[in-house]
C-alpha cells in the first residue's frame, strides 16, 4: 500500500500527519510522492481563514480526476475542515469519492476505516452490496489514551514535534481552533518527559513542544503539573539538544517560565508570543485578556532575562472594529517591540464565530493595512538582522539549502535563519557560524570548525 499525505496548516498538523504516517506504515504502507501511484491519499486539513479552506477543497477536487484513472484509490479527509458545522455533510454531498472522513480526535480510526472500505469494495465485485463510506467526527472519549499508543514516523529530523496539550479553551473571538480542537487536554507530564527522552536518545537535537497554548499546560491534571515544571523537567534530561515551544498566549505567559527559560541552556532563547493587536480596545473585542501594556512589560521581562532571546508574533489586521487609530496603535507597537519575525495576517471571518456577525471592513482597508504593516516589520527584520553580522553563533543544520547548492541551513539559538557551506552529511550536527552577510531572507556565513 503506498500512501501520499497532503497537509495544510499549522506545526500542530505537521506533527498529526506524522502520526497519520505512522498508522498507515503500522499497516504495511510506505509513502509515495505522487497521487498517481498512491493507493491512499489523506488530506489533513485547516480552516483557520478561507484560503486555507479553498486550497485544501480545490485540492480535494482535484483527485476526481485521479480516482478515475484510478478507481481502487482510497481516499480520506482529516484534520480542522471536518469538524466545522455541516463540513461532513458538504464533503458527502459534494465530494462523493472521498471515501473516509475522520475529526480531529479520532484519526486512530483510518487503518480500521481503510479496511472496510477495501472489504466493502471486495464484496462489491461479488455481490451487489453498497459502498462503505465513514464519517466519524465525534470527539473520541478516550482520546488520551488512544493518542499515547498511536505511532509516529518523524519526517523532520533533527527535530522531533512533541505534543503537550490538545484543544483550546480561550475563545478568541476571530478564531475557529476551539470549535473544531475541542477543549484542553493536557498530556500526563511523564509521557511528555518519556517522549521527549526517547527522541533524544534516537538522535534528535531539537524537540519542539506543541500546544495551542502551552503555558496553559497541566491545568486539567491533578497533581501541581504546569509548563514551568514540564520545562524545568525536560531540561534535566541528559544529552546536547534544543528545545523550543509554540504557541504562547501572553495571558498565561508566567515569570516561573521565563525564569525556566533563563536558567537552561537547553531551552532557547526564542519565543513564539502572538499579540494580535496592539490597539487596547481591539484586544478586548478579540477577548484576548491582556493590554498593550502587559504585553510590552513582558516582552521587558524576557529581554531582562535573555538579552538575546528571539522574540516573534502573529499580528491581525482588519478584524471588525478596528479603525485607523487602532491600526496606528498596532504599527506602533511592531516599531516598539522590534520583533525578529512576524507573522502578519489579514482577519477572515469564520462562520460559528463571534466576529464573524459583526460588520466587517471593506477588503481595499484590509489589503492596505496589511501592506504597511508588513513594510514596517521587513524594515525592522533587516534591522535587527544587522547586528548579526560579524559574529560568531551555534547553528543547529536542519536541512540543505533549498536555493543554494553545497549550502546547509539552520537556525541560531535566537530563531535566525542561517545558510552556510557544508554538505547534507553534517545534517543535525551543532555547527559554528560566522555571520558576515544579511540578506532579508537569511543569514550568511562560514563555518568556524
Ligand atoms: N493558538 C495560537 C494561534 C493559533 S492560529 C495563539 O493563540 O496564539 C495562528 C494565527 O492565525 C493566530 O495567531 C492569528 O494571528 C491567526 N488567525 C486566527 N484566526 C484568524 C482569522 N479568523 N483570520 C485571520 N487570522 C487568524
Ligand atoms: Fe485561537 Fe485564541 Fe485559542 Fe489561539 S488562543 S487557538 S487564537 S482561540
Ligand atoms: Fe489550521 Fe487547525 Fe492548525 S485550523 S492552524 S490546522 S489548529
Amino acid at each position: 500500500m503506498r500512501y501520499k499525505i497532503v497537509t495544510y496548516g499549522c506545526q500542530m498538523n505537521v506533527h498529526e500527519s506524522e502520526k497519520i504516517a505512522g498508522l498507515l506504515e503500522g499497516m504495511g504502507g510506505t509513502a509515495c510522492a505522487d497521487g498517481e501511484s498512491a493507493d491512499v491519499i489523506v488530506f489533513n486539513t485547516c480552516c483557520i481563514r478561507d484560503n486555507a479552506e479553498r486550497r485544501a477543497l480545490g485540492n480535494i477536487g482535484v483527485v476526481k480526476a485521479e480516482k478515475k484513472k484510478n478507481p481502487g484509490i482510497i481516499i480520506a479527509v482529516c484534520g480542522c475542515m471536518t469538524q466545522q458545522e455541516g463540513a461532513a455533510e458538504v464533503i458527502r454531498e459534494r465530494y462523493p469519492y472521498v471515501d473516509i472522513v475522520l475529526g480531529t480526535r479520532n484519526i486512530f480510526a483510518l487503518p480500521g476505516e481503510i479496511e472496510k472500505v477495501k472489504k466493502a469494495r471486495a464484496a462489491m465485485k461479488k455481490r451487489s452490496d453498497k459502498r462503505y463510506r465513514a464519517f466519524d467526527t465525534e470527539y473520541a472519549p478516550d482520546y488520551l489514551d488512544r493518542d499515547e499508543r498511536t505511532p509516529v514516523t518523524r519526517t523532520s529530523f533533527p527535530n522531533a514535534w512533541v505534543n503537550i496539550i490538545y484543544g483550546c479553551n480561550n475563545f478568541c473571538t476571530y478564531c475557529i481552533v476551539p470549535y473544531v480542537r475541542g477543549r484542553e487536554l493536557s498530556r500526563p507530564m511523564d509521557a511528555v518527559l518519556d517522549e521527549v527522552r526517547r527522541c533524544v536518545d534516537g538522535g534528535y537535537k531539537e524537540i519542539t513542544l506543541l500546544g495551542q497554548n502551552v503555558n496553559s499546560y497541566g491545568h486539567d491534571l491533578s497533581g501541581g503539573e504546569s509548563f514551568e515544571r514540564l520545562l524545568r523537567g525536560i531540561d534535566r534530561i541528559d544529552g546536547k539538544f534544543r528545545v523550543r515551544f509554540m504557541t504562547s498566549h501572553p495571558k498565561d505567559l508566567t515569570d516561573g517560565v521565563i525564569d525556566a527559560m533563563a536558567c537552561s541552556d537547553k531551552i532557547c532563547s526564542n519565543i513564539h508570543l502572538p499579540v494580535q493587536s496592539g490597539s487596547d480596545k481591539v484586544l478586548k473585542d478579540m477577548n484576548r485578556r491582556y493590554t498593550r501594556e502587559r504585553y510590552f512589560a513582558l516582552t521587558e521581562k524576557l529581554r531582562a532575562a535573555m538579552p538575546d532571546i528571539g522574540i516573534t508574533t502573529d499580528v491581525m489586521v482588519g478584524f471588525p472594529t478596528e479603525t485607523e487609530e487602532d491600526f496606528a496603535d498596532t504599527t506602533d507597537l511592531v516599531r516598539s517591540v522590534r520583533f525578529s519575525n512576524a507573522f502578519t495576517f489579514v482577519y477572515s471571518p469564520r462562520k460559528g464565530t463571534p466576529a464573524a456577525e459583526m460588520p466587517q471592513i471593506p477588503y481595499a482597508v484590509k489589503r492596505r493595512r496589511i501592506g504597511e504593516l508588513i513594510k514596517l516589520q521587513n524594515a525592522v527584520t533587516k534591522e535587527l538582522s544587522e547586528n548579526y553580522v560579524g559574529n560568531v553563533y551555534e547553528v543547529l543544520a536542519e536541512d540543505v539549502s533549498p536555493k543554494h547548492e553545497g549550502m546547509l541551513c539552520g537556525r541560531t539559538e535566537s530563531g535566525r535563519l542561517a545558510t552556510f557551506p557544508g554538505d547534507a552529511g553534517r545534517i543535525g550536527e551543532f555547527v559554528k557560524v560566522r555571520i558576515n552577510e544579511a540578506r532579508s531572507a537569511s543569514l550568511f556565513g562560514v563555518t568556524e570548525d
